[in-house]
């Protein structure tokens, strides 16, 4: 089974206002669109992911989508449907393909499970919540009842063949659509239902911004968790802090790339999660982390939280060392930080101080680092 995630983000949020389009504005600290991409990374059976986004949003996808394994960002059209199709024609290889909007962006996995499970005999597959307010016709004089017994919401990811769905595009002739699986069903297709989640609820208005996070945080707890890390500078290694090499008479050694800010804030993660330290899941004793990027020990635990559903709230570095100075430095770090954690850079703070020339830090013969990262991960 080859299962492509196509996410359309190609609207103008026109509805939701504020100064940039809703599917990457900032929501419970990452991009809106990222929380979808990372649902579909973290999924073992989706093979391929695609983004469409609109013209001239091709930076801010790029950011949103920062490390995730995103396999084609392409353009999408004035119309939903146009956006959808751009997608599947970016899906040519993939035998089946989940369609999900950019505006649900709290994916669970098991909504993805029962929609590739209901793949197994049907064509088309949605996940649907009933309707339990009492409905009418009308705006501002409220009309007849309408009977809400039989009636559905119909959310996303909705799952189909990929050739289905083409065909059901081709043959679309009434204008704008909502979502595809109407017009898979103008086929006279039958379209499986599946249970919907609340937490999939769209992000339309101003207010559902604040509505989604309090759904997230209904279902969050908070936990932080430091890391403190040493390392000797010594003659002839490069220096490397906070993801970025700087210039210095001296480096730090040590048997990674002896990052000291990276191996505080990957031991802060790993605490926050309560799954050991930088050496249960790196062993120095290795030899394959001889020399190795620092970047991808913050990486693996960044993936770890999120694989257990978490959220990376925030995280605090502080650099404690007479020279370099690193404030000339800082803007680097926070969005090299930043991006190892698929985190906005205002969710991000690095901070330096001297120990007044007192200690092994004031004597310059090593740098020490702190970390503290606060993420918010589901109730057990
Ligand atoms: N979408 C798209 N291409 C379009 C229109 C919408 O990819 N031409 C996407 C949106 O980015 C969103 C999803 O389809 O993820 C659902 O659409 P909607 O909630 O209506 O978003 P917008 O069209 O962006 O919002 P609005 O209608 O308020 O402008
Ligand atoms: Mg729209």
């Amino acid at each position: 089974m080859t299962i492509a995630a196509i996410i359309v983000a190609a609207g103008k949020g026109e509805r939701a206002g504020g100064s940039c389009p809703k599917q990457f504005a900032n929501l419970a600290g990452r991009p809106m669109v990222t929380h979808s991409i990372a649902a579909f990374a973290d999924h073992p059976q989706i093979s391929q992911i695609i983004l469409v986004v609109g013209a001239g949003q091709e930076a801010m996808a790029r950011d949103a989508v920062g490390s995730l394994p995103v396999d084609a960002i392409v353009i999408g059209g004035a119309e939903r449907q146009e956006s959808v199709h751009a997608g599947l024609m970016a899906a040519k290889d993939a035998q089946f393909v989940l369609v999900h909007d950019a505006a649900r962006p709290f994916l669970a996995a098991h909504v993805i499970d029962r929609l590739i499970a209901a793949l197994e005999t049907e064509e088309a597959a949605v996940p649907v919540l009933p309707v339990v307010d009492t409905l009418a016709r009308g705006t501002e004089a409220l009309g007849p009842v309408v009977d809400r017994s039989g009636l559905m919401r119909i959310q996303t990811p909705q799952a189909f063949c990929r050739s289905t769905l083409v065909k059901a595009h081709k043959a679309w002739g009434a204008g704008p659509a909502t979502d595809d699986a109407q017009m898979v069903r103008a086929l006279g297709i039958c379209v499986a239902q599946v249970a919907g989640d609340k937490m999939l609820e769209k992000v339309t208005l101003p207010e559902d911004f604040a509505e989604a996070e309090a759904r997230l945080a209904a279902r969050l707890v908070t936990r932080t968790g430091m890391g403190f890390d040493v390392h000797r500078l010594a003659d002839g290694e490069d220096l490397w802090l906070g993801g970025i090499k700087i210039d210095h008479s001296q480096g730090l050694a040590g048997h990674s790339d002896a990052d000291v800010a990276l191996h505080a804030l990957t031991d802060a993660l790993l605490g926050a999660l309560g799954d050991g330290d930088i050496g249960t899941h790196f062993p120095p004793s290795d030899p394959q982390w001889r020399g190795a990027r620092s970047d991808q020990f913050v990486r693996h635990a960044a993936q770890l939280i999120r694989a257990a559903s978490g959220h990376i709230d925030h995280v605090d570095v502080t650099l404690i060392c007479e020279a370099p100075k690193i404030g000339p430095h800082r803007p680097a770090m926070r969005t090299a930080i930043a991006a190892m954690l698929g985190i906005s850079e205002t969710c991000v703070s690095v901070k330096a101080t001297t120990t007044e020339r007192l200690g092994f830090t004031g004597r310059g013969e090593g740098i020490a680092a702190q970390a503290i990262a606060t993420i918010r991960m589901p109730v057990e």
